[in-house]
């Protein structure tokens, strides 16, 4: 599958620093929120291959969708964008916080399938990958973490063309993507791992997590 346009649903930390990155590396960004009006300036710093607008129109967009919103704001898309998500590649970074998220997040964190399995019951249809949730985003604009070393990305998903989606994305913007497994499996990098919130280098997460060593060009 050949990615060229990235569609952003929520265009805020995550979002706006992955469509910076991914535009820097090539691709056509559509950031979106609830007040598109609020993203024309992201959208100018961005450059000339992104834009702004509705959700319905970055999902109409995107070969490819990024989706980073607040956990609690899933359940809050409307019918139609649901809709629209059915069948498409869904890179989701959300994370389960109490605090901001409510019970929903506890029921998240309490998930025997982890935050893959919570986030894909959400959205029916939607082929989901789990990626970019374990990282900081100010360490996510640098692309290295302290040590100098490029950051590792965790991702996993059931969709064979979505994890390839998430891998490409992950490389294009200069981190190393550890592909970890099935859907279920992202729950070894949800909120509270050994891996979370570290900004580790790949080798780092493939020891914390216990993988076998990278064998492929993805090697870290
Ligand atoms: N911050 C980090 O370093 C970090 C790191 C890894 C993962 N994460 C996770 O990634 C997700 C996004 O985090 P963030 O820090 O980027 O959040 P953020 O800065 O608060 O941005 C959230 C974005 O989502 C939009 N949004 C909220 N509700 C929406 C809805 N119902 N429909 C459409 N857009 C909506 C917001 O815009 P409007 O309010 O204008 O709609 C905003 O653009 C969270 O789940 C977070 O836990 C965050």
């Amino acid at each position: 599958m050949k990615i060229t346009k990235i569609g952003i649903v929520g265009s805020g930390h995550i979002g706006g620093t992955l469509g910076m990155l991914l535009a820097a590396a090539g691709y056509e960004i559509f950031y979106s929120s609830r007040h598109p009006d609020a993203l024309k300036d992201l959208a100018r710093t961005t450059g000339p291959r992104s834009r702004a607008g509705t959700v319905a129109e970055a999902i109409a967009f995107g070969d490819v969708i990024v989706l980073s919103v607040p956990l609690k704001s899933i359940p809050e898309l409307d019918a139609g964008a649901k809709e629209a998500l059915k069948g498409k590649i869904v890179i989701d970074t959300s994370n389960p916080y109490p605090e901001r998220d409510g019970v929903l997040a506890e029921e998240a964190r309490k998930d025997p399938g982890g935050m893959g399995v919570f986030v894909a019951r959400l959205l029916p249809g939607a082929r989901i990958v789990r990626a970019f949730n374990t990282v900081y985003f100010a360490d996510l604009k640098r692309t290295k973490n302290k040590a100098g070393e490029k950051i590792g990305i965790p991702i996993a998903g059931d969709d064979q063309e979505g994890l390839q989606a998430a891998v490409e994305l992950a490389e294009r913007i200069g981190l190393v993507p550890v592909v970890v497994g099935g859907l279920s499996a992202s729950k070894s990098f949800d909120v509270g791992t050994a891996v979370y919130a570290t900004s580790a280098s790949a080798r780092e997460i493939r020891k914390r997590l216990k993988l076998e060593p990278a064998r492929s060009r993805h090697a870290a």
